[in-house]
């Protein structure tokens, strides 16, 4: 549309899921594709922002996009809180582990003719949404996604409040036609003050794009 609405912004977005090693050939993982995370950062760039994608996916860098390649939690962690402070708008789109092996086993675990299985110890992963929503300033702007199966606003909600974030996207993952791997999606969107907005189901660019616009009435309007 050739509307530059966020021109001279900064943003941040953070993209697929995180890898969490087990030993050296070995992972945690999950189903997230990256791909809502990458259209962000190509709308926002189309939109007029500066961007900067943390991203474990494996898809190409996007033009024009300056891409930075992490694997766990604890890896984007870190690379999201170094950049949070010159963020006008951080979307945190990532699939993050909830859990990570305590240790990881410094060579290959190896199976016993006699081992019927293996004990793995899992500790909590940093929240990242929640540790950039605490150090979040008024001029900043903080988005969350919440992949639900069930009490979908209710869920979602409690989890804008408790993350300290600016606007949750929400959307139903029990129905496959959209989310996970898909290349449709159907988001609403909630804030403190406003009534949810639900947005067409669309493609991720279109939806992308829906989003940021959303996002920069609200900064405009603030
Ligand atoms: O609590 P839940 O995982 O459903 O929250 C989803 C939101 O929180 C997403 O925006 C996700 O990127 C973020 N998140 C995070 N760090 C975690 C877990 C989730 O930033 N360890």
């Amino acid at each position: 549309s050739g509307q530059q609405l966020l021109a001279g912004r900064t943003v941040l977005v953070s993209a697929g899921g995180t890898r969490e090693a087990i030993d050296p050939v070995r992972y945690i993982g999950n189903r997230s594709s990256g791909k809502m995370g990458y259209a962000l950062a190509r709308a926002a760039r189309a939109l007029g922002a500066q961007v900067t994608l943390v991203t474990t996916a494996p898809l190409p860098d996007p033009s024009g996009i300056a891409t930075v390649r992490v694997e766990s939690a604890a890896q984007m962690q870190q690379e999201m809180t170094d950049r949070f402070a010159t963020s006008d708008i951080t979307l945190m789109a990532a699939a993050v582990a909830d859990f990570a092996p305590a240790e990881v086993a410094k060579h290959k675990i190896k199976k016993q003719p006699d081992t019927t299985g293996l004990d793995l110890q899992l500790q909590k992963t940093p929240d990242i949404l929640a540790s950039l929503g605490k150090r979040k300033r008024s001029d900043q702007f903080l988005l969350g996604f919440a992949a639900e199966t069930d009490d979908l606003l209710k869920n979602a909600s409690a989890k804008l409040a408790a993350k300290g974030a600016d606007m949750f996207a929400a959307n139903d993952v029990s129905n496959p036609a959209i989310g996970f791997g898909s290349d449709n999606n159907r988001v609403t969107l909630l804030t403190k003050d406003e009534d949810p907005l639900q947005l067409e189901t669309a493609s991720k660019d279109d939806l992308a794009l829906n989003i940021l616009k959303q996002i920069a009435i609200k900064l405009r309007d603030n």
